[in-house]
């Protein structure tokens, strides 16, 4: 019997709770009038925002094809020697690949009736990408855990989990989907107000709202597996999560988004406030005082701020 029903794991409640939320489809938006508030938006509004739905469509297909291996990885440690049950995280990771699939097929739909274009190419370009943090490095994250798998190495495994999951849920979905929310979330409010209106590009919001509460799901489950491979392996705190906590700090939030703002009266800053926010969650989650540098990341980045 894998599951011991008087001990379910956080991830279990959270797959049960998937399964009464994430039960929403794609298909049930109607993207017509979506497509006549598009058409209000000039050049440069769509081009900005087709860079932020850009790096979402390139941002789920990753993720989808990216998360098998850490099943595999769960499924190759010894669960016995582990403070928590690797079976209850597969059953969660099962439904979350599900669930990073119906994202793609949500942001592959708008993009063909809305957008009309698959084209993500051109709209990406100056983008993020290019600024050293993007969810291209979640295909070599898949490497580093299939290679750890076949290693046999428990230690190994453990830490290159850590790694993996510190880059997809504690980065990708905690930092970059969440902070891309927040910038949706001022855009249409920027061009509503612009137009007089309440709201533009309603379906759109609505739909991505389900995402939101799928993705609120998924980092949580990561935060809580993050804190019990800790719990395995202590030293993974400074040897693995700092430093790329570092690196995402120095990419991301010290640099901020190197493109143009055609959208009048756009707060980066409050954007760049929230995210920090987010950050210094997860490392509250973790347990701060484990953290060598990273305890306080307010402290830390404007300590790095004044530095330079
Ligand atoms: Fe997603
Ligand atoms: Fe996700």
């Amino acid at each position: 019997m894998a599951i011991d029903y008087s001990n379910r794991e956080r991830p279990y409640e959270l797959y049960r709770k998937g399964k009464r939320e994430g039960t929403w489809d794609p298909d049930q938006y109607d993207f017509e009038a979506d497509k006549d508030d598009w058409e209000q938006f000039s050049d440069a509004e769509q081009r900005r925002f087709l860079a932020t739905c850009s790096g979402f469509y390139d941002g789920e297909e990753d993720v989808t094809r990216t998360l098998a291996p850490y099943m595999m990885a769960l499924d190759a440690l010894d669960n016995d020697e582990m403070p928590f049950d690797t079976v209850q995280e597969e059953i969660y990771l099962a439904q979350q690949v599900y669930e990073e699939a119906k994202h793609t097929d949500l942001f592959s739909r708008y993009f063909e009736e809305v957008f009309e274009t698959q084209d993500t190419e051109p709209y990406r370009e100056g983008g993020y990408q290019e600024q050293g943090y993007s969810t291209d490095d979640l295909y070599d994250t898949a490497d580093e855990l299939l290679a750890a798998i076949n290693s046999g190495d428990q230690r190994e495994l453990v830490y290159a989990l850590g790694e993996a999951y510190l880059n997809y849920m504690g980065i990708v979905e905690a930092q970059l989907a969440r902070g891309g929310y927040l910038s949706f979330d001022q855009m249409i409010e920027l061009k509503a107000e612009e137009m007089g209106r309440e709201t533009v590009l309603e379906s759109f919001q609505t739909a991505i709202g389900k995402v939101r509460q799928d993705e609120t799901r998924h980092i949580e489950n990561g935060r809580w597996v993050m804190k019990r491979l800790a719990e395995a392996e202590p030293d993974i705190v400074q040897d693995v999560y700092e430093p790329r906590i570092d690196e995402y700090v120095q990419n991301r939030l010290l640099t901020g988004p190197q493109m143009d703002m055609p959208f009048e009266g756009y707060d980066q800053r409050q954007i760049g406030k929230q995210t920090t926010q987010y950050l210094q969650d997860t490392i509250d989650y973790i347990g701060s005082d484990h953290f060598d540098e990273y305890g306080d990341v307010r402290a830390a980045v404007q300590a790095q701020r004044a530095a330079d």
